[in-house]
């Protein structure tokens, strides 16, 4: 047993930095690009992101507040998750700007918008990996007490891949070598996959043998 620290958060957690971040992390990043109704390009990186399903393949981030991203895919239905990678950090640290909705960010981060094939959206044509999405449901998430929250949980059918073909080692996917970037705790932590943080381990048969 720990001697712990231990915090209500709806009563403050008494630290210097709220910890709840950086323990629930790193955390894969959502870069995603979406169409303004009036077809202006928008480009953001959501951490409060993740997959939920494999087939179909599902996948979500939360929008904290009703952002751009969220208004976009709610009118058009339809939004990219892009691969961010350490060679794209900062822009897509640029991309995170509070611009308003008639700024393209693809400009802003200085990031080539290319045509998808299925969705009106763009992706990002430096990024190795895209995902051509179709939204699924949006969640207005809710307290324990059931009170409406200020967030949005966004869900996506991921009807189209685009995968570098040097990401493909024979075939299989190099997660190792991928450079994928992700989020940290505090303002400014990010972590980057190299390949030594790779450990292997086989999901135990039942009955155990020890
Ligand atoms: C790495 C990173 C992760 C972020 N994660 C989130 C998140 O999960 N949810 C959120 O609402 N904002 C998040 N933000 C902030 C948004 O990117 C920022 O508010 C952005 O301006 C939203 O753009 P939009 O209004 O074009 O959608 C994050 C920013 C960065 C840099």
């Amino acid at each position: 047993m720990y001697d712990s620290y231990f915090y209500e958060p709806a009563r403050g957690h008494g630290l210097p930095h709220d910890p709840f971040n950086a323990i629930i992390g790193p955390r894969p990043i959502g870069w995603i690009s979406s169409l303004g109704a009036d077809g202006v390009r928008n480009l953001a990186p959501y951490s409060f992101f993740n997959a939920f399903n494999y087939t179909p393949p599902l996948i979500g981030f939360s929008s904290l507040g009703r952002k751009d991203t969220l208004r976009n895919i709610e009118h058009s239905g339809e939004f990219v998750w892009n691969l961010a990678t350490r060679p794209l950090a900062e822009a897509m640290n640029l991309s995170c700007a509070a611009a308003p909705p008639e700024v393209d960010e693809f400009a802003l981060a200085g990031l080539t918008p290319v045509a998808s094939r299925l969705v009106q959206p763009p992706r990002v044509g430096e990024s190795p990996v895209a995902f051509e999405c179709r939204c699924s449901q949006i969640l207005r998430l809710k307290t324990a007490a059931g009170q409406d929250t200020d967030a949005w949980l966004v869900l996506g059918e991921v009807v189209g891949v685009h995968i570098a073909n040097a990401m493909l080692k024979d075939g299989v996917y190099d997660t190792a070598g991928s450079q994928t970037i992700l989020r940290g705790g505090g303002p400014a932590d990010y972590f980057e996959i190299q390949p030594d943080s790779l450990f292997r381990m086989a999901r135990p048969d039942y009955p155990l043998v020890r």
